[in-house]
């Protein structure tokens, strides 16, 4: 973790905001800053219990990094990383090590962050939330998606899942063992194994 400017997982819960500003809060005011919600991350920790990976207080849904976090997240990697820092700079792999990666990449910016999930996910485990947009330059068919079955509620940046995404969304997985992840996500959507 050294060099990394690394965003500790003790400010989960730590962004919710008074009633009065939470009423007031649009889609539009948050950009790229939703949160992944439990509903998500409990598939996750299921897909990260079959696949033998350490589940424990600390990093309650084991996931070994997050690299782009952000005030409010819940995602409480072992390591995350925020902005000022550059997570797509980093060294995913040197940091995850075997661990599992998750990635909810800015939904204004993912290209990058996809194809940086697709080059680590040749290491080691790695999942991605993203617009499910096949028809996009960015895309990547992974191996194995999730075509989740409605729209997520995403939390925003004061703690509380409220909008529906505007967008459907696909949960991307590259790895070894995608039968695993078609395990996990099967109640949520449609998994396809390109
Ligand atoms: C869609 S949010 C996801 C937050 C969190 N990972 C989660 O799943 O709840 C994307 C986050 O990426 C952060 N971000 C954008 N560019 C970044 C960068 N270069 N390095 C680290 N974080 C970045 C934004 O500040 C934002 O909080």
């Amino acid at each position: 973790m050294g060099g990394v400017g690394v965003a500790s997982a003790r400010r989960r819960g730590g962004g919710v905001v008074g009633a009065v500003a939470t009423e007031v809060l649009k889609p539009a005011d948050v950009g790229d800053a939703w949160r992944t919600p439990p509903v998500v991350l409990e598939r996750v920790r299921e897909f990260a219990e079959l696949a033998g990976y350490h589940v424990d207080v600390g990093s309650c849904y084991g996931v070994a990094l997050d690299p782009c976090s952000g005030p409010g997240s819940i995602v409480s990697a072992r390591t995350e990383i925020a902005l000022p820092a550059d997570g797509l700079a980093a060294d995913w792999y040197g940091i995850a090590g075997d661990g599992l990666v998750f990635v909810n990449p800015p939904y204004s910016k993912p290209g990058k962050w996809v194809a940086k999930c697709e080059e680590v996910g040749r290491q080691t485990d790695v999942i991605a939330l993203v617009t499910a947009a096949p028809d996009t330059a960015w895309w990547r068919w992974a191996d194995a998606v999730c075509f989740w079955r409605g729209r997520i509620k995403f939390i925003g940046p004061d703690g509380i899942a409220r909008f529906p995404a505007r967008t459907p969304s696909a949960v991307l997985y590259w790895g070894d063992v995608p039968e695993l992840f078609e395990h996990a996500f099967r109640t949520v959507g449609k998994v396809v194994r390109p």
